[in-house]
């Protein structure tokens, strides 16, 4: 007989019908660009994540973007990054003319090491960013101090929605937070980001930049009494996120709190079954962050003798998709030919020993019993 071992994806959006009549909705409506839909998922977004305002966007690089020209990011300054994260953290970086400078990361945590930011500011640092990676909050409270020095903070919190760091939510600590809602992340509105921030004069200059920059947005002008012409002062972007989007985003928020319950309840379990082995380092759970687990990373340890790929390959043939830790954006060749090699041992380390494995909401208990076994049986297996 044969028995057919249905395939455990590595992460999957969680859409039901909400989603679908809420996009409906907007379709029917007539009104599909940048339009209220935006405006009500930015209120309900600042409101959940403790931030004064919060401004759609197209992604979360094209926020990165946008946050690295409000702090004022220009040709010639330094901004300084891990480049333990996924490349559009150093692209942003790029795309504001600035020359990215990366910073090792923890052993732990995998976020940047403060102390090692620190060592790389230079008179030509403006901003640094650090990145709440896979939804585990990078420490703030030790990258402060280089606020006092002129130095900008912007946090990539693209994995970091549901993350808290010291009781409060991710969004309500910096000026300029950037979030994404990629079909890998705990909400997804199919592609599309937000800014957060405190300050009034920001929200409203990433309104106008989003937009080419035009002094009126579509929606005023429309709703406004009589005619009103829009002004283009400096050089803004097409980053708007559409209706339809943020209508699909506006159906995910409400859910947001069941999906962390279950993530974090799914983690357990791993941590649970993993703790023990040798082979392998659990994620940190550090006193300060409540992880909101957008990914669950192990990491091999020295006691494991297996070859990562390996074992991604084997999980793979048991029909179980993970994910190689992040590849380091110092050796991708666009970097690499740019700027030469970096020292970032840790980086490279936890980047070549570090496996992900499946992590979504609706990860059936089963599934994840078969995702157990398979990675146990295999580290118990003589290499
Ligand atoms: C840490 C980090 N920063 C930035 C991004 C870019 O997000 P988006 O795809 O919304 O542009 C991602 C997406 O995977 C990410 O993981």
């Amino acid at each position: 007989m044969n028995t057919v071992i249905h395939a455990i994806p590595f992460a999957r959006p969680e859409f039901d019908a909400a989603e679908l009549r809420a996009v409906g909705e907007v379709l029917s409506s007539g009104w599909v660009t940048q339009g209220p839909a935006v405006a009500r998922f930015e209120e309900m977004f600042a409101g959940r994540v403790g931030a004064r305002y919060a401004v759609a966007t197209s992604s979360c690089t094209t926020a990165l973007h946008l946050a690295l020209v409000l702090a004022g990011v220009q040709p010639g300054d330094e901004v300084i990054c891990p480049s333990y994260s996924f490349i559009a953290t150093a692209n942003a970086i790029l795309y504001a003319g600035a020359t990215p400078v990366f910073a090792d990361i923890e052993r732990d945590t995998w976020n940047i090491d403060p102390e090692d930011a620190s060592r790389r500011v230079s008179a030509r640092t403006k901003a640094i960013l650090p990145v709440h990676q896979v939804g585990l909050p990078a420490d703030l409270d030790r990258l402060a101090h280089l606020e006092a020095r002129g130095i900008s903070i912007v946090e990539d919190a693209a994995c970091g929605i549901g993350s808290t760091y010291r009781g409060r939510p991710i969004g309500s600590h910096s000026n300029l937070v950037c979030f994404s809602f990629h079909p890998r992340k705990t909400i997804s509105t199919g592609e599309g980001g937000m800014l957060t921030t405190h300050d009034p004069a920001f929200a409203e200059r990433a309104r106008r930049l989003r937009s080419h920059g035009a002094s009126v947005s579509a929606l005023s002008r429309h709703e406004a009494k009589g005619i009103v012409f829009e002004e283009y002062r400096e050089l803004g972007f097409n980053y708007r996120m559409s209706d339809v989007q943020a209508a699909i985003g506006i159906a995910q928020l409400p859910k947001l709190e069941g999906w962390l319950a279950r993530r974090r309840a799914i983690a357990d379990r791993y941590d649970a079954a993993f703790r023990p082995l040798r082979e392998v380092q659990v994620p940190a759970r550090p006193p300060y962050a409540e992880h909101a687990f957008q990914s669950y990373g192990l990491l091999l340890t020295s006691a494991c003798h297996h070859d990562r790929n390996d074992l991604l390959h084997a999980l793979a043939d048991r029909g179980i998709s993970c994910r190689r830790g992040i590849p380091p954006i110092h050796l991708e060749p666009l970097y690499l030919n740019r700027y030469g090699p970096a020292s970032l041992p840790v980086t490279e380390e936890v980047a070549s020993r570090s496996i992900f494995l499946p992590m979504y909401s609706s990860l059936a208990e089963a599934d994840q019993e078969r995702v157990i076994d398979a990675v146990t049986g295999l580290l118990s297996q003589s290499t």
